[in-house]
């Protein structure tokens, strides 16, 4: 059946107390209306986010990463409300989801399941111990008679605990003739969506409840609910990632961007962060090391190792207090303490102890070319931009600013002068 899908995102989301408009914060690397959005594309071809607050900078965005979806302009001051925000707006398809744009955590399973059958509304409602905050339904025979919201509610409503989750689905041509028909008359002064669930049952249609699950419903309206939804997001990553294969070491330490892609079997230790776009294939990321928006394939970072962006490492090893930045490292091993940054290194090289590229003089960043089986001492300077041929060899303590030819030995060390008993003269002891 094709449907049409309307996502609210016009309200202004004071609670969140942020400059950044409510549905941009992100979860899990990704903006909280994205989630909605994917979750909306898995199911229909006729996508329209209705926008107020902030509006150009929510499409800009959505557009960067998007194609085809329609943008909604509510005229808010003139009609407030969830209601108000379908004024005006026409879906393509016979029967319209409504979604919440600050709802992320919702599933394309659940958004099935609200289309399934014939009633002629399908409203998910959910069953809350404490039910304040929420519009309280009021089902009977097993069908929706009203919604009342909390601030309309009579004492004896007040206690009911089953609540509108704040997702529908609706039969179009109903939609088109009841959303014109809302008026403001209630305590908020608002267009209230939830009135169409009235003027449907005055008319004698059947609008069904929908049990949903409750952790998929949450709305963020906070910085707290954002925590929130931010963990029951990781679970859901990890849970999947671990059924497809992925070892994990205390899972509940570990974070994980929902962008991240897994291949082969990989291995994450206790608090590691992998951030961005970051493609893991047959990794072993150690305990505490940061990965972020990168590639490591075949090859082992950490434990405490950080990849930075743009990385790509292939067979490869790096150890404890290594940082790699903008880099690509092909059968390389970085043991211990190093920077790395927008360096290339080739096959059989090795990094010892200490060495650093120093890749920026304060203005510009330079590239650095270290070639095959090329021994780099510990504690060298690498002064880039500079070049290292094939099959050398640095001494230890070494500051390189020459481009150094394949075969040779470089070495730059002041001589170590040793004074025999100068310890005794000068502390004036034995
Ligand atoms: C709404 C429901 C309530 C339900 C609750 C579930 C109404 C009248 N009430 O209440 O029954 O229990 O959701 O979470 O619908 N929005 C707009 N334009 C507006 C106002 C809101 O687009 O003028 C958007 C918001 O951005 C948000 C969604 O609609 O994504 C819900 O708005 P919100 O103010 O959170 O609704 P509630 O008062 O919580
Ligand atoms: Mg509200």
């Amino acid at each position: 059946m094709s449907i049409s899908v309307v996502i609210l995102a016009a309200g202004q989301g004071t609670r969140m107390k942020s400059s950044k408009p409510k549905v941009l914060h992100e979860i899990s690397g990704k903006p909280m209306l994205f989630h909605a959005i994917d979750a909306a594309v898995a199911v229909s071809d006729d996508i329209t986010v209705v926008l107020h607050h902030q509006a150009e900078r929510i499409e800009a965005q959505i557009n960067a990463h998007y194609d085809n979806i329609r943008f909604h302009l509510q005229d808010a001051a003139q009609f407030p409300g969830t209601g108000g925000a379908m004024k005006g707006l026409h879906p393509k398809h016979s029967r319209t989801l409504i979604l919440n744009g600050d709802m992320p955590l919702i599933t394309e399973a659940s958004l099935r399941a609200l289309t399934d059958g014939d009633a002629d509304i399908n409203m998910s409602v959910i069953k809350l111990d404490d039910p304040s905050g929420y519009g309280r339904v009021i089902i009977e025979n097993g069908e929706v008679k009203e919604i009342v919201e909390q601030k309309d509610c009579t004492p004896q409503q007040l206690e009911v605990k089953t609540v509108n989750a704040g997702i529908y689905a609706v039969n179009t041509d109903l939609l088109e003739r009841y959303i014109p028909q809302l008026d403001n008359n209630n305590a908020q002064k608002e267009y209230y969506l939830t009135d169409i669930v009235k003027m449907a049952v005055e008319e004698g249609r059947r609008v069904h409840p929908v049990f949903v699950a409750e952790e998929e419903f949450k709305g963020v309206n906070s910085k707290l609910d954002l925590a929130g939804a931010e963990e029951i997001m990781q679970r859901r990553i990890k849970e999947d990632l671990m059924i497809q294969g992925v070892i994990m070491r205390l899972p509940e330490t570990i974070y994980i961007d929902c962008r991240a892609r897994f291949e082969g079997e990989c291995t994450l230790e206790n608090g590691v962060s992998i951030i961005g776009e970051a493609t893991l294939i047959q990794a072993h990321i150690k305990a505490g090391s940061v990965v972020e928006d990168s590639h490591i394939e075949h090859s082992d970072v950490g434990p405490m190792g950080r990849v930075r962006p743009g990385s790509v490492l292939k067979n490869t090893h790096i150890g404890n207090f290594v940082e790699v930045k903008k880099s690509t490292l092909t059968g390389v091993k970085a043991g211990h303490l190093a920077y790395l940054g927008d360096t290339t290194i080739d096959e059989g090289s090795n990094i010892g102890a200490g060495v650093i590229t120093c890749n920026y003089d304060g203005k510009k960043k330079y590239p650095t070319h270290i070639g095959k089986n090329v021994f780099v001492g510990s504690d060298t300077q690498l002064v880039a931009p500079v070049t290292i041929e094939d099959d050398v060899i640095i001494a230890a303590g070494t500051t390189v600013n020459k481009d150094i030819q394949q075969g040779a030995l470089a070495i730059s060390r002041s001589p170590l002068k040793i004074v025999a008993g100068f310890f005794y003269k000068f502390f004036g002891v034995k």
